[in-house]
């Protein structure tokens, strides 16, 4: 396993099934990173929202949003919520069709934001979602955006449910992100975009290995270089 410097960031954003988590998760292991799978935040926090009947834009929610404790455990694998483990409740239809909707509103991110820099701050980490390289570690080392086709990234997101024994059909997914994709472009907070100095990829017709060496590469280029 391989170290980067004791203080380094990788971001990555790039749209639902661009293969962000699935890299992001393999180069942590490989070059020891702490991983931080920013979605899974905005994905607990609307689970509170669900489960108190709350709107994305009440007080109400705001107010549990900062008391609530959010931790990952497992280098991201587990995430707790109030010390509760709510990794599979947040990836359920029910949360990916309210989450853009809570993940908008500018208080909200605000919260999650501090949050995520403080895990930044805890040493060299990989980090991925829609904001990462722009708004949360604008001066992250290394920055990528990864994209695909949308009925490229809607296979990959049917076959993941299907593991789970989610019976979902490949257009209702490929609905689903699209949807998700233009409410996160375009939002007036923090919308997804790809940052100046961001190396676009297309994961359209690569394999996630391919992927992870292409960026581990150009880190281990730029370390060496
Ligand atoms: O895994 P997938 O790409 O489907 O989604 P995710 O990374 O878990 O993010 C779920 C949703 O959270 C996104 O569609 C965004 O609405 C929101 N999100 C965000 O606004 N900012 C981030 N940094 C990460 C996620």
């Amino acid at each position: 396993m391989k170290k980067i410097g004791s203080q380094a960031t990788i971001a990555i954003d790039g749209p639902a099934g661009s293969g962000k988590s699935t890299v992001a998760r393999r180069i942590a292991e490989r070059l020891g990173l702490l991983y931080l799978d920013s979605g899974a935040m905005y994905r607990a926090v609307t689970l509170l929202a669900i489960r108190s009947e709350l709107a994305a834009d009440s007080p109400e929610l705001l107010e549990q949003v900062k008391a609530c404790h959010i931790k990952f455990e497992d280098n991201g694998k587990t995430i707790l919520l109030n010390a509760e483990d709510v990794s599979v409740q947040i990836r359920t239809p029910a949360v990916n069709r309210r989450v853009a909707d809570v993940a908008k509103i500018p208080e909200i991110r605000h919260e999650i934001v501090k949050h995520q820099q403080r895990i930044g701050g805890e040493g060299s980490i990989i980090a991925e979602g829609r904001d990462l390289t722009t708004i949360v570690f604008p001066n992250a080392d290394f920055k990528f955006y990864l994209d695909a086709s949308v009925t490229e990234r809607a296979k990959r997101r049917l076959a993941e449910l299907q593991r789970q024994n989610v019976d979902i059909t490949l257009a209702a997914v490929e609905a689903e992100i699209s949807d998700r994709d233009e409410k996160d472009k375009t939002r007036a907070h923090s919308p997804l975009r790809a940052a100046d100095d961001a190396i676009r990829v297309d994961t359209t017709d690569k394999t996630i290995n391919e992927v992870v060496d292409f960026i581990i590469a150009q880190v281990c280029e730029d370390e060496i270089g």
